[in-house]
């Protein structure tokens, strides 16, 4: 059987990934190809109930507690979800991955570079993503999309992080979006070109397997 394809969305929160993953998950099995969205932190149900320790704005974790708290929650989807599907051949969508740790924890909290990437190895087992599509937000559209966010639902834990920490986010996945064999997207293009764009890095990557 054929090893699947594991797919992951990165970028700043409201950069719009978690929209275009429903749309390409919609895209995919349209063509036949089994495919399963899942997200971080999240996905199983341990992943979930720390998910809501996360994002709960009582609750106050120290960086290091932070990054151990995203590992569990990864380790478990890993091997619950991604590991299966992928051994299945199905094509894993997630919405975020191990760049998110290095976005929020490495550049946003500022711990060690060499201490997320030994705790991202531990906890994914050695799994890599064959594609890896980073939504770069531009600094206007950026500041646009926070005061929005505000006004519309009212912030949560990392949404009411001063603006320079979503500013060393922003710039982190700006930085990630030019690394070798990484893929950016300019996400302040249209919803519609932006899934034109995600569908031909797609195809490319899994063009041996659609017919
Ligand atoms: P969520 O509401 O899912 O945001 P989004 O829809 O933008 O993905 O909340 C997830 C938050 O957790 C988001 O602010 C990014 C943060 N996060 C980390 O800090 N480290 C991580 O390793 C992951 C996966 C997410």
């Amino acid at each position: 059987m054929r090893k699947g394809f594991f797919i992951v969305l990165e970028g700043p929160d409201r950069s719009g990934k978690s929209t275009q993953a429903v749309l390409l998950k919609e895209w995919l099995e349209q063509q036949g190809m089994q495919t399963i969205l899942t997200r971080e932190p999240g996905g199983t149900a341990i992943s979930e109930k720390i998910r809501k320790i996360l994002l709960d704005p009582q609750v106050k974790a120290v960086p290091v507690a932070e990054l151990f708290l995203f590992a569990v929650s990864r380790s478990q989807h890993t091997a619950e979800i991604i590991k299966p599907a992928l051994a299945a051949g199905k094509i894993v969508i997630s919405d975020r991955f191990t760049m998110s740790t290095e976005a929020y924890q490495g550049y946003g909290r500022g711990l060690p570079a060499g201490m997320i990437r030994t705790v991202n190895r531990i906890a994914t087992e050695g799994i890599k993503p064959d594609l890896t599509v980073v939504f770069d937000v531009p600094e206007q559209e950026f500041e646009k999309r926070i005061r929005e966010a505000e006004e519309k639902n009212g912030p949560d834990r990392f949404e009411r992080e001063d603006i320079e920490f979503r500013r060393r986010i922003q710039k982190a996945y700006r930085t990630f979006s030019r690394r070798k064999g990484i893929k950016r997207i300019d996400a302040s293009k249209s919803i519609d070109e932006i899934q034109s764009e995600l569908r031909v890095l797609v195809s490319e990557t899994i063009k041996d397997d659609i017919r």
